[in-house]
This record gives structure tokens, sequence and C-alpha cells, in this order.
């Protein structure tokens, strides 16, 4: 048959994925997530390898099977080659690799950045270009001008930490688990924002820094627990909707300069930060107030997945751009 079937996998960080595609459509998305690394406050590289060697058979079996197609009707199998954890990448694109060999058919490296901006395009409705895409996750921060599905241009980014990292800081201080992103936003909902104020740092350009904002809450526990040994417990949602707040705020003065300096009428938000609703609210308030089109994936799209990965790969294997056998991951890389 003519049809277009890519398995895409997905293995750059700490979620081990698969994804079958055909003719575009994303048929599913098996994500098996590691939870090694809650006890240690991050990501550990040498486990998440070690998870992705253990999960990635039986999530891509389940990806395969679930799909209705066999394993003989794939047109190409596609990969993650970066950026992202050595390791980890490693485990995806030698599988990759092999499974092709043995199939006989072409592989397609994805770049997980531009695949996180092209996740917007699994359901619909999709935005129209040109558009800007905030990525923002535990591993990267970034503004992209998205002039069409495999052209954009990174036009501001953080020159230190990601705001996830950010969040699961600042977390941490306040004494919350790994990952505390999605606690800060739980207990933010009963508190006032305005009720500390943290510094806004101002990067020139479109760039971020969101290194300070630790520093600063950190000095500022130490003081307030000095005083009095109950201070967090007294005062968690009001400290979490501060930092929330402040990390909100940070992240929309540089994404408006960049509708504004672009002229741009879209603007769409991905990866795992995406699902904070603080952010949801304050950006979709924003976008009423400026007349832009917002857009916003579901959920599973917008944390780390290969239905993302699949979709890329769609669009490169439409320009049959394929990658040779001897490619190798790349721990940094560039669009
Ligand atoms: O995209 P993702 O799943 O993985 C990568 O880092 O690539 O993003 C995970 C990050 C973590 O830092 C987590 O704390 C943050 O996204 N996160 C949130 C929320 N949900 C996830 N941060 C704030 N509010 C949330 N609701
Ligand atoms: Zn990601």
């Amino acid at each position: 048959t003519n049809d277009i079937s890519i398995l895409a996998i997905e293995s750059s960080c700490d979620e081990t994925s698969a994804s079958i595609l055909v003719n575009g459509k994303v048929l599913n998305n098996i994500v098996a997530t590691q939870s090694v690394h809650e006890k240690y406050g991050g990501v550990v590289p040498e486990l998440a390898s070690r998870a992705h060697q253990e999960n990635l058979i039986p999530v891509i079996h389940e990806a395969i099977t679930s799909s209705g197609i066999s394993k003989e009707q794939l047109s190409a199998v596609a990969f993650t080659r970066g950026p992202g954890l050595m390791g980890s990448l490693l485990v995806g694109v030698s599988f990759a690799k092999s499974f092709a060999k043995a199939l006989e058919i072409p592989i397609i490296e994805v770049n997980h950045m531009q695949a996180h901006v092209l996740a917007h395009f699994i359901d619909d409705p999709k935005p129209e270009f040109p558009f800007l895409c905030l990525t923002v996750s535990g591993g990267h921060t970034q503004l992209v001008l998205v002039k069409s599905h495999l052209e954009m241009e990174v036009v501001g980014e953080t020159q230190d930490d990601a705001v996830g990292e950010a969040f699961d800081k600042t977390a941490k201080l306040l004494g919350l688990p790994y990952p505390g992103g999605p606690l800060i936003d739980r207990y933010a909902k009963e508190g006032n924002p305005k009720a500390f104020n943290f510094p806004v740092t101002r990067m020139p350009g479109l760039n971020y820094s969101f290194s300070g904002i630790k520093t600063a809450v950190l000095y500022f526990l130490r003081d307030q627990l000095q005083e009095d040994p109950q201070f967090i417990e007294k005062n968690l949602p009001d400290l979490c909707a501060s930092i929330q707040a402040t990390l909100i705020e940070m992240l929309l003065i540089k994404l408006k300069e960049a509708m504004k300096h672009y002229q741009l009428k879209s603007v769409a938000i991905a990866g795992g930060v995406s699902a904070n609703s603080g952010l949801r609210l304050a950006l979709s308030e924003l976008s009423r107030r400026k007349g832009w089109n917002l857009f916003v994936p579901k959920f599973e799209y917008c944390t780390d997945n290969a239905g993302m990965i699949a979709m890329a790969a769609y669009y490169k294997y439409l320009k049959g751009e394929f990658s040779s056998m001897d490619v190798t991951p790349l721990a940094k890389m560039k669009f």
C-alpha cells in the first residue's frame, strides 16, 4: 500500500515512549514514566538509561499491537536524536537502527525541541504559520519563531536554568517532593500571588534567566525561618502563589516582546510547564486582550511523548529527509 506508517521512539530524558502514526494521524502514544528518580529529587542519568533499556521493548510492543497494523507495514522508524541525556538517547537510537535494519526500512532522526512545537499538529485546531511557540519544561525554555513545519528559529532562550527547574528547585526549598512544579501549581491556587515579592530577572533581548529566583527564595526563607521555624508551613499557599506569579511574569514579558517584534497573531505553548494552570490562565487573558489566537495542546502531548516525535517524522518523511545508519545521538542539538 501507499500508506505512510511510522513507529516513533522518544527516550531523551526520563519518559520512555512509543507511538504509531499512519498518514499523518497519531494512532496512539504509549508512555512509561520512570519513578526511580523521585527519591533523588531529580533525574539520575545512569538510572534513566537503565530504565529505558527495561521499558523500551514493552512500550514499543504495546504501541504496535494496539495500533492494528503489523510491523511489516511500517514505512520508517523515527527516534529522538537530541537534545537530551546521552545514555538515554543511545537506547532509543540503537533500537531504532536495529529494528529498521531488520525490517529494511529507513530511519528518521528528530530534534526533540522541534517535536515539542510540532505537538500542535497532532490534533485540531492547528496553528497557522507564522506563530510563536513558548516551549517550557524541566530541560528547556525557548521562544521559537515557527515559519513552517520544519523551519523554526529560536529567537530567545534561557541562559541558565530552565523554568521547570526553577519550579522544581524552589519547590525543593519549600520541602516539596520532586517534581515540585505541579505541587506549586496546586498550592498556588489557594494563595495570594502578591503576598511576597521576588525579583523579576530581565535579560537582554528575548533571553531568559531563571537561576536568580532560587537564590532569592533560599535567602528569603533562611531569614524568615530564623524568626519563625514554622514560616513555610504557615505560608505555603502564599509562597507558592508568589513564586509562580514571578516565574509567569518573567515568561510573559519576553513573550509579549517577541509577539510585537515579529508582528505575530498566533501564539502556542509546549512542554511540561505548559500544564501550569496559572500560566494557562495568564496567557489566555493576555491573548484575549491582544486578540491573539492561543494554542494549547492536550496535556499528554505537552510532556515528553513519542506522538510529537511521530508528527515531526511525518513531515520529514514527506520531504524525504531520512538519516544514514551511522547517525549518533547529540546531547546538545540545534534546530
Ligand atoms: O516536558 P517535561 O515533562 O520534561 C522535560 O523536562 O523535558 O517537563 C517536566 C517539567 C518539570 O520541571 C515539572 O515540574 C514541570 O514540567 N511541570 C510543571 C507543571 N507540570 C509539570 N510546572 C509547573 N506547573 C505544573 N502544573
Ligand atoms: Zn521535552
